[in-house]
């Protein structure tokens, strides 16, 4: 394994090095929280928007939280990787439990930890496959407990596809690591911010993005017949940007990665964000 450089309760040190409890209650109980804060050109992209949601999902689980060290540790993350471009994975857990006890002490003390990564910004079209959203009530909290996501893409893996796509009796949520966006009828078609689904940051960018064009834009419920109906969809994150799907394997679909209102936000993203 290339050397990571990391940092764990503050300290910095390649990620070999960190030693963690098997007692952490993000092992026992995934007791914790997260957020990827993708970089280009060794600018972190929409880092305050990253720092408040982070914020948010501990203030959530009543984890206590210095942000202001937190903030510091991702901007010296960023600034050590040998790439200019990649993303720092960041993660805040309630700390260290030997009871395993459900409800927890509140005299714990939180554990961080931080790695970097470089990473190019290619865009990849993506097949994907729909399915049920399995996962949990709060799906809005950046939690590390993802195993509804890791079970529905390794099952869509398997039909060789990149991502799935969810739905709730019918409903579309979002992907497994990203949010859904598709036009029908020349409107950009998105699911609404709810419970169900991650306030992504990239979700939130590109609708800026959106407006400022002036395309029409509906945040809203949504269903599978919706999304058939579609003439171009595509997924974004941070670490994905705008990927557009070339096929959805199990819906009846025409989507078109030469969509033109699809070009026109990519390309009004990528100029604002990766030029
Ligand atoms: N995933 N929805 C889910 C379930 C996600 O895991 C992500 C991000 C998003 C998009 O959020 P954002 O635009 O803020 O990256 C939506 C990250 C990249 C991950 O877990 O690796």
């Amino acid at each position: 394994m290339d050397q990571i450089e990391g940092v764990f309760n503050g300290s910095f040190e390649l990620v070999e090095n960190i030693k963690i409890s098997p007692f952490s209650r993000a092992y026992t109980f995934s007791d914790s929280i997260y957020e990827v804060v993708p970089f280009y050109n060794s600018k972190a992209i929409a880092f305050d928007m990253h720092i408040k949601r982070l914020l948010r999902s501990s203030n959530e689980l009543s984890i206590a939280l210095d942000i202001e060290q937190v903030s510091k540790e991702i901007t010296q993350l960023i600034s050590s990787c040998s790439s200019e471009n990649g993303y720092v994975y960041y993660q805040v857990t309630r700390g260290q439990d030997i009871i395993r006890a459900h409800i927890y002490s509140k005299l714990m003390d939180i554990e961080t930890f931080g790695y970097v990564l470089p990473f190019s910004f290619k865009t990849k079209t993506l097949k994907v496959m729909i399915c049920e959203d399995i996962r949990w009530g709060r799906c809005d909290i950046k939690s590390t407990s993802l195993l509804g996501n890791v079970m529905q893409m390794n099952s869509a893996q398997k039909q060789d596809c990149d991502e799935v796509i969810m739905h709730k009796e019918n409903i579309l949520t979002e992907a497994g690591a990203s949010n859904l966006f598709f036009v029908k009828n020349g409107t950009v078609c998105t699911p609404g911010l709810s419970k169900n689904i991650l306030p992504g940051i990239t979700r939130a960018l590109l609708i800026k993005e959106i407006k400022k064009m002036n395309i029409p834009l509906i945040e809203g419920n949504f269903d599978l017949t919706d999304l058939s109906n579609a003439s171009s969809a595509w997924l974004s994150s941070s670490t994905k940007g705008l990927a557009p799907i070339t096929d959805i394997v199990n819906l009846e679909n025409i989507l078109d990665t030469q969509e033109p209102i699809y070009l026109k936000c990519k390309e009004a993203f990528d100029y604002k964000f990766f030029s």
